[in-house]
């Protein structure tokens, strides 16, 4: 069901294989609920996290999944490498398949890295976040999140709100949930749309308002100033006032929508506090889940090299 030796996007993935890991991390979501957390499937094999960009959420979750199905897990610090000498990232990437490791997580600020590494090592290649393109275990764990509080995600109404642009997260979770028959709204200023918009199968609204109408899910964004390379919006005061998840717009949405974001969160620019830590947050969970859906990742891979 899942031959592949990488998890490079949810763009190449068929709705079977996104379903399939789904329920292997609904599996895992179980083991973690137990006295002893620990199970054996990946003993003797090694992940490596080569992370260029920050993350507080990813790589911690990374390592706890690992070392919950029994790898060692090492993490690369790139500050301190050999990486600040001016080795190429192919260069890196070789040594840290010859010092034996199974898996590499990639984190890049530019789009196409972990699809590059692919064809040079041998390892499997976890693609952890590359550039604007795809974080596509941040999809599939709000996938996870999503189906825990929902029935199907047939003509389920997700909004979609923030930087759609610049988000690796926005792009994994249209991918994903149009393939598995969702209606996706993208809502944000014209200068933070993405200019193929029309080819991801979603709906597109410039008004908060209209686009919360109604929906299923409520899904915010950070907005991605580390990678705006001109001033696209007037002030984040603005922003907020405009864009900002509060309470009166979560009240537009279905009773019993849920509220999320991938965090880090910016509070009071993408989302009010009161909202960030009301009722509606699944915020929390979508944190636990990243856990489940990293094992049933790093489990269905295998660590083989294929
Ligand atoms: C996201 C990322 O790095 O793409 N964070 C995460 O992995 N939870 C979102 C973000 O940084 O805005």
């Amino acid at each position: 069901m899942f031959e592949s030796k990488d998890l490079l996007g949810i763009k190449d993935l068929s709705p079977e294989e996104i379903s399939y890991i789904l329920d292997t991390a609904s599996n895992f979501k179980d083991v973690l609920k137990r006295d002893i957390k620990k199970v054996p499937p990946l003993r003797g094999k090694t992940v490596v996290s080569l992370f260029f960009e920050p993350s507080t959420r990813t790589k911690t979750s990374f390592a706890l999944a690992a070392k919950r199905l029994s790898a060692d897990f090492v993490n690369f610090s790139v500050s301190t490498s050999s990486v600040v000498k001016g080795e190429s990232i192919r260069d890196t990437a070789l040594t840290i398949q010859s010092l034996g490791a199974d898996f590499v997580l990639i984190r890049h600020s530019s789009s196409g890295v972990p699809h590059f590494l692919s064809k040079i090592v041998d390892m499997s290649v976890i693609n952890a976040g590359d550039g604007a393109n795809e974080h596509p275990t941040q999809a599939l764990l709000d996938l996870l999140t999503i189906q825990s509080h929902k029935k199907s995600f047939k003509g389920l109404s997700v909004s979609i709100i923030g930087d759609i642009a610049h988000s690796r997260v926005a792009k994994s979770n249209i991918y994903a949930l149009t393939k598995l028959g969702a209606h996706v709204r993208v809502i944000c200023p014209p200068t933070l749309m993405p200019a193929d918009v029309n080819r991801l199968g979603v709906e597109v609204y410039h008004s908060i308002d209209d686009g919360i109408k109604d929906a299923d899910v409520i899904m915010t964004l950070r907005l991605q100033l580390e990678r705006q390379t001109k001033g696209y919006l007037p002030s984040l005061r603005e922003y907020f006032k405009l864009y900002g998840i509060n309470h009166d717009r979560v009240k537009l949405a279905k009773k019993d929508a849920i509220v999320m974001h991938p965090g880090p969160m910016n509070r009071g620019v993408e989302i009010a506090s009161s909202v960030a830590d009301g009722p509606q947050s699944v915020i929390l969970e979508q944190v636990t889940n990243g856990i489940a859906v990293r094992m049933a990742v790093l489990y269905l891979l295998g660590g083989v090299r294929k």
